[in-house]
């Protein structure tokens, strides 16, 4: 059995190596780039996951926000487990580490098939891989898919931010410069992108299943946490109670989950989560709407909005 394990293994690096590759760490694979650290657990993801009806995905590019939602979603999802907002499992552990990506090599190595039955259900998974990627029982199944998007100037910045902090931590190329880098991010190489495209491919899928994707802008949450994070329980069947909401939990939980709240934490100044010894520090930054004017020009903005406008428009899709 063993060998067939390793023959399979042999398949994947295979199909791992004959991908382009861009930067030196990405590789382009079913239209995306993705890390090619992690492309064994993407294909075994896609393999070998079976999705649970009750299973939750938050799926987001990166640095829209997925810290922030894994918090929020666990929070949100266990509140009856946890009534207790001062002895809360998101004031000791960063919320990357409650609530693990599902491709990341946590659960998906290689082609070993992973015992999830430690998982308690409802599973919470998070993914960054694009609506067109996921796993084919994700998309059969009744489970539940939480997408949650952001305006790209912010996003491109966050994300420069991020790469130019931990980039030599995972031995990635650093772009030189800022115009260089955003170059690369509007021609859609970029982690886990084309962005445009990251959000398309779910943005199609809430317009014809919204039943089962639910998809939400950063911006409006900042703007309305309370009518969100009200709506996001009814679409995940655990709506607040009138006791509930008199007695102040919707508040406690958007409290919690705040930036201030978690970037003051102990946990989060100081420790550093499993994923690749990356600080936790590293993934709480400004947190705030319209950044992206401190770093880019009004000519990168300007085409920027271009090319969101160009894919956009015609899907009734803003920013
Ligand atoms: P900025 O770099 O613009 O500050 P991700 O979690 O997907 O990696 O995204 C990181 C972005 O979300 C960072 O954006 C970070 O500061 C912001 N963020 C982290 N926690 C947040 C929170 N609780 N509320 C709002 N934004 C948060």
């Amino acid at each position: 059995e063993n060998s067939q394990e390793d023959e399979l293994t042999q398949e994947d690096s295979d199909v791992i190596s004959s991908l382009p590759t861009a930067e030196g760490w990405l590789s382009h694979y079913q239209g995306f780039w993705i890390p090619t650290e992690g492309m064994h657990g993407v294909l075994a993801t896609q393999k070998h996951l079976q999705a649970h009806e009750t299973d939750i995905l938050l799926a987001t590019a990166p640095k829209v926000g997925t810290t922030w939602f894994k918090a929020i979603l666990f929070a949100l999802v266990n509140r009856v487990c946890y009534p207790n907002p001062q002895q809360h499992p998101l004031l000791t552990d960063n919320p990357h580490v409650l609530f693990p990506s599902l491709e990341t090599r946590m659960y998906y190595d290689k082609n070993k098939v992973p015992d999830l039955t430690f998982l308690t259900s409802p599973r919470l998974f998070a993914t960054h891989l694009s609506y067109l990627l996921l796993p084919v029982s994700v998309k059969d199944s009744t489970c539940k898919i939480v997408y949650l998007c952001r305006n790209p100037k912010d996003t491109f910045v966050s994300l420069w931010h991020f790469q130019n902090k931990v980039g030599n931590l995972m031995g990635t190329r650093v772009p030189n410069s800022i115009e260089e880098s955003f170059d690369n991010f509007c021609r859609g190489v970029s982690v886990y992108g084309p962005f445009w495209d990251h959000v398309l491919s779910y943005w199609k899928e809430s317009l014809e299943k919204h039943e089962k994707v639910f998809f939400l802008k950063y911006e409006e949450m900042k703007e309305q946490p309370t009518i969100h994070l009200k709506r996001l329980a009814e679409f995940l069947g655990c709506s607040f109670s009138l006791e509930e909401e008199e007695k102040g939990r919707v508040n406690d939980i958007l409290n919690l989950c705040s930036f201030n709240n978690l970037s003051n934490l102990e946990i989060n100044k100081k420790g550093k989560s499993s994923m690749f010894g990356i600080e936790n520090v590293s993934y709480f930054r400004r947190g705030q709407v319209g950044d992206w004017k401190n770093y880019l020009t009004a000519q990168m903005g300007e085409k920027c909005d271009r090319i969101t406008e160009e894919k956009f428009h015609s899907v009734g899709l803003e920013f």
